[in-house]
């Protein structure tokens, strides 16, 4: 039995998928229940596993601590629980307001705080299971234009593997995802009921520019469940990702200096679009 929060769109439908399409059952959780429903039909009518909806907020802690005991009754016991769900936002910092912080920090952060704390409880009651939290790359180098998301990816990097220290002598597993841009509805979505800046208004022109080739779903939740089954504790996908995390640990310092040269061709890039905006007739 597993439970996929975020599980109606881009990386939790791919991993929900994965999962039916290998005979498990799937509890998809997802703030968008209608898009929750609509998923669970499709893979209940591919089969051969099942699925079920599970509209939720993972804001909200009491109703993921309800409805991760819900779904553990209703089933006996919890397998994998993938603390997914995630929402993106972009933009300088300076022209972020803390509504953009709190937003990120309340899904992002807390979300995966609340999935961890409804979960890990089960878990050791059972005496099994395993928990996978989807931080990023962002989790593990700094993303510039992205600081509230790449704050709160380190914060999941940061509390998976503490966590993993403390699960593993207790039978319970741990593991935390870090890919690089995945194509999914995310990069259409960034800052989402916010105030726009200019970065989240053309967040896949940026992109490509430091990922030319973007992943897909499929793929990565392919590589996940591999890594699940090997009880990694930190998942890295695709081989880019996984070169850029080396990178990181080897020379940090150069990974910001590099950073800031991408900052300095954006801040040139929009001084440019501005002063063709300011132009008559521009
Ligand atoms: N797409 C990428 O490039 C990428 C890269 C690295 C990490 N990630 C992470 O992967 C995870 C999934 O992202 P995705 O690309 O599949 O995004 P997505 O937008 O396609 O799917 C995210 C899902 O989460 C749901 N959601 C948002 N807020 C929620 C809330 N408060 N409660 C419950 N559900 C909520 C949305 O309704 C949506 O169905 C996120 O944590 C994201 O940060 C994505």
């Amino acid at each position: 039995m597993a439970i996929v929060t975020g599980g109606a769109s881009g990386i939790g439908r791919a991993l929900a998928t994965a999962l039916v399409r290998r005979g498990g059952t799937v509890a998809v959780a997802d703030l968008d229940g209608e898009a929750a429903e609509r998923v669970a039909e499709e893979l209940r009518r591919r089969g051969p596993g099942h699925a079920e909806a599970v509209p939720l907020d993972v804001r909200d802690a009491a109703a993921v601590a309800a409805a991760y005991r819900r779904v553990r009754d209703e089933h006996g016991r919890l397998d994998l629980v993938f603390n997914n769900a995630g929402i993106a936002v972009g933009g300088l910092v300076d022209e972020l307001t803390l509504d953009h912080w709190n937003r990120t920090i309340d899904v992002n952060l807390r979300g995966v705080v609340h999935g961890v704390q409804a979960a890990y409880p089960l878990l050791l009651d059972q005496g099994f299971g395993h928990i996978v939290n989807t931080a990023s790359l962002a989790g593990l180098l700094p993303a510039p234009l992205m600081a509230p998301y790449t704050a709160t990816k380190h914060a999941v990097v940061g509390l998976s593997l503490a966590l993993r220290a403390e699960a593993a002598p207790r039978g319970v597993r741990v593991s935390v995802v870090c890919p690089g841009f995945v194509d999914t509805p995310l990069l259409d979505r960034v800052n989402a009921g916010l105030p726009d800046t200019p970065a989240s208004r053309s967040t896949r022109q940026q992109v490509r520019r430091v990922q030319p080739r973007l992943y897909s779903a499929d793929r990565l939740a392919e590589d996940v469940l591999r890594g699940v089954a090997r009880n990694r504790a930190v998942i890295v996908a695709p081989a880019s990702a996984r070169l850029a995390a080396r990178l990181t640990r080897l020379a940090p310092a150069a990974v910001v200096t590099a950073a800031g040269i991408q900052v300095r061709r954006y801040l040139r890039e929009r001084a440019v679009a501005r002063a063709a905006e300011a132009r008559p007739g521009g």
